[in-house]
């Protein structure tokens, strides 16, 4: 599957190949599909209903996708993926590898992954969250996130109980 064009595929490159010697966590572009059956994995770590490989294939081909990766040691143990309609994205998932939970490292992924979007042109970015996932809307408050609605029940959770969404938007100065 082709590689869409990025501003950040060299650099991306000379760091995976340096990977390995790196003991520090790095944000790098994500764009190749080849990645897909971790990013499922991943996901089926966090959601009820988690998307397929060949759900993320599809969007990592999408010229409208951004993606980007939090490599450590050669793994990569978390991504965050949005798509871009005009000036405005919306942030489909974030998702970090249980293990590194709770470390600070979602601070890292999406703050590289939002100055991406402003460099692509993005002024607005929206998303929604489960009005009970702490962690995420601590996240997302940190990074300039405000709510401007709710869908009540709109998530069905693994024990078939239902919880509300709430929609965020963030303005990129
Ligand atoms: C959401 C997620 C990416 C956040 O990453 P994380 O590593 O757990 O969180 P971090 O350690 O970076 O901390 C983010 C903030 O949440 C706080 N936090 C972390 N765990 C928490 C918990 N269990 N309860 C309350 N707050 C918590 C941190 O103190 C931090 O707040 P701060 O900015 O005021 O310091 C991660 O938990 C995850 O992958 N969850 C599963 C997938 C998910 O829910 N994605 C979001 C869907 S919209």
């Amino acid at each position: 599957m082709s590689r869409p064009a990025t501003t950040f595929w060299p650099f991306d490159w000379w760091l995976s190949w340096w990977d390995a010697f790196l003991p520090e966590p790095y944000v790098a572009s994500l764009t190749d599909a080849g990645e897909a059956r971790t990013l499922a994995r991943l996901h089926a770590t966090a959601f009820a209903r988690p998307w397929d490989r060949h759900e993320f294939e599809r969007l990592l081909c999408e010229r409208s996708s951004h993606a980007h990766a939090l490599w450590r040691a050669g793994t990569l143990q978390g991504f965050v993926l949005s798509r871009k309609a005009a000036d405005e994205a919306e942030i489909l998932t974030v998702v970090l590898a249980p293990g590194v939970r709770g470390g600070g490292l979602s601070h890292k992924l999406l703050r590289a992954h939002l100055a991406h979007l402003a460099q692509a042109g993005v002024a607005h970015v929206h998303l929604e969250v489960d009005e009970g996932n702490a962690p995420a809307l601590k996240l997302y408050a940190r990074h300039g996130f405000e709510q401007v609605g709710a869908r009540t029940g709109y998530y069905l959770k693994a024990d078939g109980s239902r919880a509300t969404a709430l929609t965020m938007r963030a303005d990129l100065a």
